[in-house]
C-alpha cells in the first residue's frame, strides 16, 4: 500500500491531523474503536479545551516549544469547529469547557471529518518494523486478516503517552523515537493521584474540602478529595505534575478564611465552645473527627491559649503530607515528559533530522495542566503537522 502520509495512533490528535492532512491518508491503531480517551474524558461529557489556555498551563523542559503551535490553532478555533458541527457546550469552571450531551459528539466530528477527506483508517491493526529508505518511510501493517507493507512520504506518530495500559497506551512512539536517533525525556505518571501509606485516610474516603495543594513551588486551588489509597481531587492532580518521588506536599484546608481570628473572637465571647464542634462550621464534620485524632485536638476553646490555636491554624492552613507514591499510569490522566522538543521543529513537529517524521500529541515533552489544556495540544500540535504535509 501507497500513501503519502501514514499516521500511527487514531486518538485526539492522530484524528485532527488525519482530517486536515489532505492527499492519500492511512491511519492505524490497535484499538478496536478511534478515541477512546476522548470517549471517557471529563466524566464522558469531555472536557475539550479551555477558555484560558496559555503557554504557562503546560509543562516542558523547554516551556517555549508549545507557544508556536498554540497560537496558530487557538482554543477559540476549536470552538468555531465545534459550533460549525452545531455540538452544543457549556463552561463548568475555570474556563473548562465540556460537551452538553457526550464526549461522543467529538469523536463523531472528528470521524465524520476523516471520511470527508477520504482518509482509511485500520483499527485493530498495528505497525512494526519501521524504516526509512531514500525519501520513504516503510512498515508493515499487522492485521487479523494479514500483514500488508506500507510505504509513505511522512510518517506521524501520534500514539499517545502510557497513562491506562488497559485501554491500549503503550511506549511504541518513544520506541520509534529512540530508533530514528531522537531522545525522549523521562516520562512519568502525572495527573495522578496520591497514594499513603496504611491507608491513613481510608476512613475519611469520599470527604472532599476545597484546598490549595503545593508541590514542587506550584499551587493549585480546588477541591481536595479522601480516598481509600490517599488525596485525589483537581487541586491534588495538578499539583502531581510539579511533584518529585519524595518530596512533601503542602495542603492548606482553610485557603480562604482566617481561621485564627475567628477561633479567638469565638473564644472571647464563650470559651466553653467545644473547639472540634467550631472546626466543624468550617471543615467537613468527618475531616474534623479525623484531624483530632491526628493533631490531638479537643477540649474547649478556653482550653487553648492563642500560641496554642495560632499553631493549629497554621498546621491547618500548612499541612505537610508525605506522599509514599502516585497510583501511577494505572489511573494517570497523562504521562509527563516524552519525545525531547528540542529534536522537533516547534512549527511544525517534524523531527529536526528526519525529514518527514512527525511526533504530535501527548507522545511529545508538552503536558498541559487539569481543565482541557491537554485536548487543546493534540489539536494544536495536529494542526501544526497537518499543515505542514
Ligand atoms: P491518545 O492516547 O488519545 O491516542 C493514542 C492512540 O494511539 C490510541 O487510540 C491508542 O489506541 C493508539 N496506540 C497506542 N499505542 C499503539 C500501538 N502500539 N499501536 C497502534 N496504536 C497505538 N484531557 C483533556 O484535555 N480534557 C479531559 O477531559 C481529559 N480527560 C481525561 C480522562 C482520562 C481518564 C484520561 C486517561 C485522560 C484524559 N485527558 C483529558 C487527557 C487526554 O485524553 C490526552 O492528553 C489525549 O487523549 C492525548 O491525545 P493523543 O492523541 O496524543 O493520544
Amino acid at each position: 500500500m501507497q500513501v503519502d502520509t501514514a499516521i500511527i495512533g487514531a486518538g485526539a490528535a492522530g484524528m485532527m491531523c488525519a482530517a486536515y492532512a489532505g492527499g492519500r491518508v492511512l491511519v492505524v491503531d490497535h484499538a478496536k474503536a478511534p478515541g477512546e480517551k476522548i470517549r471517557i474524558s471529563g466524566g464522558g461529557r469531555c472536557n475539550f479545551t479551555n477558555l484560558y489556555c496559555t503557554p504557562e498551563a503546560f509543562i516542558s523542559q523547554n516551556p517555549h516549544f508549545c507557544k508556536s503551535a498554540l497560537a496558530r490553532y487557538t482554543q477559540f478555533d476549536f470552538i468555531e469547529l465545534v459550533d460549525a458541527h452545531g455540538i452544543p457546550w457549556h463552561e463548568k469552571t475555570l474556563g473548562q469547557l465540556f460537551c452538553d450531551t457526550s464526549a461522543k459528539d467529538i469523536i463523531t466530528m472528528l470521524r465524520k471529518m476523516m471520511d470527508d477527506a477520504g482518509v482509511q483508517l485500520h483499527l485493530q491493526t498495528s505497525a512494526a518494523n519501521f524504516a526509512k529508505h531514500n525519501d520513504l518511510f516503510t512498515f508493515d501493517l499487522i492485521a487479523p486478516s494479514g500483514t500488508i507493507p506500507v510505504t509513505a512520504r511522512h510518517l506521524v506518530i501520534a500514539t499517545g503517552g502510557k497513562s491506562i495500559p488497559k485501554m491500549g497506551a503503550t511506549g511504541l512512539a518513544y520506541d520509534i523515537a529512540r530508533q530514528f536517533g531522537l531522545p525522549v525525556t523521562n516520562t512519568r505518571a502525572a495527573l495522578v493521584p496520591f497514594t499513603f501509606p496504611d491507608g491513613r485516610f481510608a476512613p475519611i474516603s469520599g470527604v472532599s474540602v476545597p484546598s490549595t495543594v503545593t508541590a514542587g513551588g506550584a499551587t493549585f486551588e480546588e477541591a481536595l478529595l479522601f480516598t481509600h489509597r490517599g488525596l485525589s481531587g483537581p487541586s491534588v492532580l495538578q499539583a502531581s505534575s510539579y511533584w518529585q518521588e519524595g518530596a512533601p506536599i503542602a495542603v492548606n484546608l482553610t485557603p480562604a478564611q482566617d481561621l485564627f481570628d475567628t477561633l479567638r473572637a469565638l473564644r472571647q465571647q464563650s470559651g466553653r465552645r467545644n473547639l472540634t464542634t467550631e472546626l466543624s462550621q468550617h471543615l467537613p464534620a468527618r475531616l474534623v473527627a479525623h484531624l483530632s485524632q491526628e493533631l490531638n485536638i479537643e477540649g474547649n476553646l478556653a482550653d487553648w491559649s492563642d500560641k496554642r490555636l495560632q499553631d493549629l491554624c497554621d498546621t491547618l492552613k500548612n499541612w505537610q503530607l508525605h506522599p509514599s507514591g502516585t497510583e501511577g499510569y494505572r489511573t494517570a490522566e497523562v504521562t509527563l515528559g516524552g519525545v525531547d522538543t528540542d529534536a522537533l521543529h516547534a512549527r511544525s513537529m517534524m523531527s529536526n533530522d528526519v525529514q518527514g517524521l512527525y511526533f504530535i500529541g501527548e507522545a511529545v515533552d508538552v503536558t498541559g495542566w487539569l481543565g482541557g489544556y491537554n485536548f487543546q495540544w493534540a489539536w494544536s500540535s495536529a494542526m501544526a503537522c497537518a499543515r505542514d504535509l
